[in-house]
């Protein structure tokens, strides 16, 4: 496996690539590997012969407040873990390289997809991943690239971007990978108390628990929404929204109509630590 740092240096690791005839899977991340990232690249595997991986905490996706100088930087055991996975290359830039030309783009603005969910909470949040993913996909331009539906507004977003912007490159979604009670693996579960990590589990249980009742026949769920979030309240957490949203433009909806995919979406505070959570309901 090689390690690469330069734009230079992944450019010609991945011409290497081509060169010997093979297809290119990527898989972004901002390290902190996890279960769930290496599903990613396993997926990858199967989706092309070589896995890039890169591990770049991005600075234009934090807002003032949050989390970017306590966000978990763990580069020899995530590099160990790529290893292990098989990755073939791994491009470890820093801020300078992605960003050392005195920006006068500071993100890609976009319309009522980023309005409500994480992009209602967290201003400039997708403007700046759409950035460095725009950026990652022409110096790396893969065959393929990988993300977690965990994230299924990153991914709704950056299909967007794909189709808009002509990067010619296949997005693959991977399911949610999950702790054996439940809790979405994160990064971020790391920031949680022993305390707290119990309570974890229990956005994911809500978000079951609407779901059957939507099977069951429920179509206008806003009470019961209402009463879930009420509950984990009761439980400790701090709620940022609980809704359902369209597939197709990420708004709130009201009335569920069968025959249409919806995505059922949680994020919620457990003391400093933010969690996400989603199922996808195909009515
Ligand atoms: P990061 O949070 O490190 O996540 C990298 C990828 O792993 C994303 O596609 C995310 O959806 C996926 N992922 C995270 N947790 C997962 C889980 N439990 N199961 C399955 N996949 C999971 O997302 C980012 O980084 C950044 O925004 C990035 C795209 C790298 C741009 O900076």
């Amino acid at each position: 496996m090689k390690q690469v740092s330069t734009i230079s240096d992944i450019r010609s690791g991945v011409a290497e690539l081509r060169a010997a005839g093979k297809t290119i899977a990527f898989v972004p991340t901002m390290g902190a590997l996890h279960e769930g990232h290496l599903s990613l690249m396993r997926l990858a595997k199967q989706k092309a012969d070589e896995v890039v991986v890169s591990i770049y905490v991005n600075p234009t996706q934090f807002g003032p407040n949050e989390d970017f100088d306590s966000y978990p930087r763990q580069m020899e055991k995530d590099l160990k873990a790529c290893e292990e996975e098989g990755v073939s290359v791994v491009f470890t830039p820093n801020d300078k390289i992605m960003y050392g030309s005195g920006e006068r783009y500071f993100g890609i603005s976009i319309d009522e997809l980023n309005e409500d969910m994480d992009g209602g909470s967290r201003p400039s949040f997708f403007e700046g991943i759409a950035l460095v993913v725009n950026k990652l996909f022409n110096i790396i331009e893969p065959d393929v690239a990988v993300f977690g539906q965990k994230d299924i507004q990153q991914f709704q977003i950056l299909s967007r971007m794909v189709e808009e912007f002509n990067h010619d490159i296949e997005l693959v979604a991977a399911p949610i990978a999950r702790a054996n009670d439940g809790l979405a693996l994160s990064s971020r579960n790391a920031y949680l108390s022993d305390k707290e990590r119990k309570i974890a589990p229990g956005l994911y249980r809500a978000l079951q628990y609407v779901e059957k009742q939507i099977r069951d026949g429920v179509d206008e769920p806003k009470l019961l929404l209402k009463h879930q979030q009420d509950e984990l309240e009761a439980k400790g957490f701090k709620n940022d929204y609980l809704n359902v949203f369209s597939m197709d433009n990420m708004q709130p909806v009201q009335k569920l109509e069968p025959g249409t995919t919806y995505i059922l979406a949680g994020a919620a505070y457990l003391g400093k630590t933010r969690l996400i959570d989603n199922i996808i309901l195909d009515l």
